[in-house]
C-alpha cells in the first residue's frame, strides 16, 4: 500500500489520520464529559490537562487531513450499490463531523481565552478554576459534544452495517494493506 489512496482503497496517510483521530476524539469525549460532571475543581483540572492537549492534537490532525485531501490525495470510488439517500446522508455526516470538530475547537479555545483557565492549568498551576458556565462558548461546546456523539454513532453503525450486513469492502479498505 502506498501513501496515497487508489481507486479502491485508502492510502496509509489517510488510514493513519482516520484511526488516530478516532481514538483521540473518543478520549476527548470521555475527558470532556468527565470534566463537565466533576464538582471539585481539582478533579476538573485533572481531566482538562489531558483534554486540552488532546484537542490541540485533533485540531492539528484535522488541518493535516484537510490539506491532505485537498492537495495530495483523492478519495477511492464508492463501493457501489448504495441508494442515493444513503450516499447523501453519509456525505452530510462527514461534512458535519468536520464542522463540529472545528466548532468544538473554536469554542474550546474561546472558553480558555475568555476565562483565563489556560494559565491556571498550564502556566502557574495555582488558583481555583473558573466556572466555565459563566462563559458563552460553554453552551455551543456542550451542544456540539452531544451532536458529535450522535453523528459518530451514525458513522460507526453505517460502517458496521456495510461490514457485517452488506459484507462489502467499505470498512476493510480503511485499513493498512487492504488493496
Ligand atoms: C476538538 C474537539 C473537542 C471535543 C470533541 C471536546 C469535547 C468536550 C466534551 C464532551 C465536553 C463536556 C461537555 C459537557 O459536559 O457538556 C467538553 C468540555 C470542555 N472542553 Fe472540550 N472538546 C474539544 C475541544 C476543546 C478545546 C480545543 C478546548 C480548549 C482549548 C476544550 C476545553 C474544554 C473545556 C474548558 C470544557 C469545560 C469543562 C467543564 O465544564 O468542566 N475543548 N469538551
Amino acid at each position: 500500500m502506498t501513501m496515497r489512496s487508489s481507486a479502491t482503497t485508502y492510502g496509509n496517510v489517510a488510514v493513519t489520520i482516520h484511526w488516530l483521530s478516532a481514538i483521540l476524539i473518543v478520549a476527548l469525549l470521555g475527558s470532556g464529559f468527565r470534566s463537565g460532571q466533576a464538582v471539585d475543581t481539582a478533579d476538573k483540572a485533572q481531566f482538562l490537562v489531558i483534554h486540552v492537549p488532546l484537542a490541540v492534537a485533533v485540531l492539528a490532525l484535522t488541518a493535516a487531513r484537510i490539506v491532505w485531501w485537498w492537495h495530495f490525495d483523492d478519495k477511492p470510488m464508492s463501493v457501489g450499490g448504495d441508494p442515493a439517500w444513503q450516499i447523501r446522508i453519509a456525505g452530510a455526516v462527514h461534512v458535519l463531523l468536520y464542522i463540529l470538530i472545528i466548532g468544538m475547537g473554536a469554542s474550546g479555545i474561546g472558553m480558555m481565552v475568555l476565562s483565563g483557565a489556560g494559565d491556571i492549568l498550564f502556566a502557574d498551576g495555582t488558583g481555583p478554576l473558573p466556572d466555565f458556565a459563566d462563559y458563552f462558548p460553554r453552551v455551543p461546546h456542550g451542544l456540539g459534544a452531544r451532536a458529535m456523539v450522535v453523528l459518530l454513532a451514525v458513522h460507526a453503525v453505517a460502517a458496521l452495517y456495510h461490514h457485517f450486513v452488506k459484507r462489502d469492502a467499505l470498512l476493510r479498505r480503511m485499513w493498512y494493506g487492504s488493496s
